[in-house]
């Protein structure tokens, strides 16, 4: 068995950050969303994996090598554009050859991993098999219709509700796939959905088998899902202090402290991570937050947020919540007249001042 992780994509939910990143890179709990498709995949035993890429290609490569890192052997395949799920499976074909396949993709996180749903397919080899979860807005996704525990139809982003069992991003495929993602054409948005190659297997009556899931899922394509997911990592970590905390400070409940990173007269209140090379000088770091490598934060409150490698924080009169920092972003206060905001942002930057 093979595994394909897509990891093209333009990210247009999480710009300005995704003009100079890939959103698969974006780190949650200081660790991008991409390595934890790859450790799942590894978990349930699978070794060969391809990675889809398109224009982030250089930046994957480079954060991802060949795979050793995880005992796995990592190939990549290009796609010149984002031309939809469907296509990624189609350029696939050569690279996967006539094994079945567990597809994932690279910006879907699942607590449980995704081995007990490997198994399940491996025990019933029906054609494909789908993982399922309730939503609450489910005409933001692939939605699956069951009748009698088998899936009848699916509709991607359906417009009139069909149920609120949403598709998601991880699937597993027999080679009959490759067939169905040849017969179908593009949807309104120009894509070749999988979704649209699922139903063609049932339309040509094979058998694909649902699998609800057990735990929580998040596809982490905009900024309150990767605050969510890091919520949700930072809580399963265990408390590790490994850098330097001094005498007037305190650190509170599940929180991780990389080597090198220096804390001086300021509170860290878990969940949080903080991570090498970063110093926080008299300053709050509160529940849920992430602190990038070589991050400066100085006479500041920050609290649920993510805050990437190199940034600065300083002297800030409020409390940052509920904030996405990217890499280098320096933010401070001046004390010099007249006293005003001054901005440098990036497009499609966001900035919500105190009213
Ligand atoms: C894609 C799929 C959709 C699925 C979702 C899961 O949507 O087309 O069926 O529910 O991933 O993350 P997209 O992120 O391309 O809008």
């Amino acid at each position: 068995m093979k595994g394909l992780i897509l990891s093209g994509g333009r990210g247009t939910r999480l710009r300005p950050l995704t003009y100079t990143s890939a959103k698969q890179l974006v780190p949650v709990a200081n660790k991008p969303v991409l390595f934890y498709g790859i450790e799942a995949i590894a978990e349930a035993g699978i070794t060969d994996i391809g990675i889809v890429v398109g224009d982030t290609q250089a930046e994957i490569r480079a954060a991802v090598g060949d795979g050793s890192r995880w005992g796995v052997t990592v190939q990549y395949i290009e796609q010149d554009a984002p031309r939809g799920l469907a296509h990624a499976v189609k350029i696939s074909r050569d690279y996967i050859g006539n094994e079945p396949f567990v597809m994932y993709l690279g910006d879907n996180l699942l607590n449980k991993g995704i081995t007990q749903f490997v198994r399940e397919f491996e025990a019933q080899k029906p054609a494909a098999q789908i993982l399922l979860t309730r939503v609450p807005d489910p005409q933001m996704f692939g939605v699956a219709q069951l009748e009698n525990g088998k899936v009848v139809r699916l509709v991607e982003k359906p417009k009139e509700p069909i149920g609120d069992l949403a598709l998601v991003g991880v699937y597993m495929f027999g080679p009959d796939v490759f067939e169905s993602v040849n017969r179908i054409t593009p949807s309104v948005r120009n894509e070749l959905e999988i979704t649209d190659a699922i139903q063609d297997l049932i339309d040509r009556g094979l058998t694909v088998r649902p699998h609800i899931v057990e735990g929580w899922w998040k596809d982490t394509g905009k900024l309150e899902d990767m605050l969510e997911a890091n919520r949700l990592i930072l809580d399963t970590l265990e408390r590790r202090i490994e850098g330097d905390v001094d005498a007037e400070s305190r650190v509170e409940g599940k929180v991780v402290i990389e080597k090198g990173a220096v804390v001086e007269r300021s509170i860290i209140r878990g969940p949080a991570i903080i991570g090498h090379g970063a110093r926080i000088v008299h300053a709050y770091v509160g529940p849920f937050t992430s602190i990038g490598n070589e991050v400066e934060i100085k006479d500041t409150e920050v609290e649920h947020s993510i805050v990437l490698e190199g940034a600065c924080l300083r002297d800030l009169a409020n409390r940052v919540i509920d904030s996405l920092i990217g890499r280098n972003v320096r933010i401070w206060r001046e004390p010099v007249k007249p006293s005003a905001y001054r901005f440098m942002l990036g497009d499609n930057s966001e900035v919500g001042i105190r009213w």
